[in-house]
């Protein structure tokens, strides 16, 4: 690709001992890999950007909610690496746009807002059906599918394990990551070698409904991926469900930025540190574990999270 994007930083957190068990906390800092193209976006972005510059394509077409991380992603790589981009958004237009969606619009992304059920019944039609159905006629356009999770998606998340890997001179004990296609955490599992048996990886749900376990194994099956390590989906720490918050969590995400310095978002990497804290506490790693927590990013979408909340208050 024409713009080279570095290799993320692995930060040791904290050493934690509670209880006399003690853990070591390692965060791999995703959200720095670009301003605007940053997290799990950039891992699932790469070689789809690549394959739709190699097809000549010049547009790419997507789906999003209103606050999407996705959508702010493709919106800033089109305009980095020269691409059209057209989003199908979930709901009614609510003007002024929030954030996300102002951003997306001053990058150049065009945006078709469709109620909830077209939304639904376009994300499983074809390309040619979806640009009917929003009235444009355009050749060579680059589909991407919503929270950008395909094959080429999972190839790129793959690669955080080797380059992990890169930064440590022992195996880690537990990856951890924020669960909400899966796709992030199915490709990081695609990405375990035989020096990971011994480990363990954790996709903490930020969804509600118990079923991203089968979600994450259907997507390791259509790539025929048996992981090396023993995993699983982490239940406990949703919420309620997607983007629902309670006091504690708030209370938990300001102490965590006041006391390590750096930001994390509503959505995702609060409720995985949550998760991981409060696992911690109740002792459910093994003694002296080596923790990777991944921060997948997500951060553009705290203004307009945090303009949500102040209007309900
Ligand atoms: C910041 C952030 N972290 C984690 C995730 C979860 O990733 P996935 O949808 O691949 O499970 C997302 C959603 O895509 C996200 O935007």
């Amino acid at each position: 690709m024409a713009v080279f994007f570095q290799k993320s930083p692995l930060h040791c957190l904290d050493v934690w001992t509670f209880n006399g068990n003690k853990a070591t906390i390692w965060v791999k800092r995703d959200d720095l890999i670009h301003p605007t193209v940053q997290g799990n976006k950039w891992r699932k972005l790469k070689y789809n950007l690549e394959n739709a510059q190699n097809q000549g394509s010049k547009t790419l077409l997507t789906f999003g909610g209103a606050f999407s991380n996705h959508l702010y992603a493709v919106a800033a790589a089109g305009q980095l690496f020269d691409f059209q981009t057209i989003a199908i958004v979930r709901g009614e237009k609510i003007l002024p746009l929030n954030p996300t969606l102002q951003f997306a619009q001053a990058a150049g992304m065009q945006l078709h807002f469709v109620s909830r059920s077209d939304y639904r019944m376009l994300s499983n039609q074809s390309l040619e059906f979806i640009l009917n159905f929003i009235n444009l006629s355009l050749s060579k356009v680059y589909l991407l599918p919503e929270g950008g999770t395909n094959d080429l998606a999972l190839r790129g998340c793959s690669e955080i394990i080797a380059e992990i890997k890169t930064q440590l001179d022992f195996t880690p004990d537990v990856y951890a990551v924020a669960v909400g296609t899966g796709g992030t955490f199915a490709g990081m599992l695609s990405g375990m070698t035989d020096a990971d048996t011994h480990c363990k990886a954790i996709g903490y749900a930020v969804l509600k409904g118990n079923f991203l376990e089968q979600t994450v194994q259907n997507l390791l099956n259509q790539q025929k991926v048996q992981p090396t390590c023993a995993w699983t989906i982490e239940n406990a720490y949703h919420l309620g469900g997607y983007a629902k918050i309670n006091a504690a969590l708030l209370q938990f995400k300001e102490n965590f930025e006041q006391k390590y310095g750096f930001e994390l978002d509503y959505v995702y990497t609060s409720k995985l540190f949550y998760g991981i804290f409060q696992d911690l506490q109740q002792g459910k790693f093994p003694p002296n574990s080596h923790i990777i927590a991944m921060h997948t990013g997500g951060l553009q979408g705290n203004l307009g999270f945090s303009q949500k909340i102040q209007k309900k208050q």
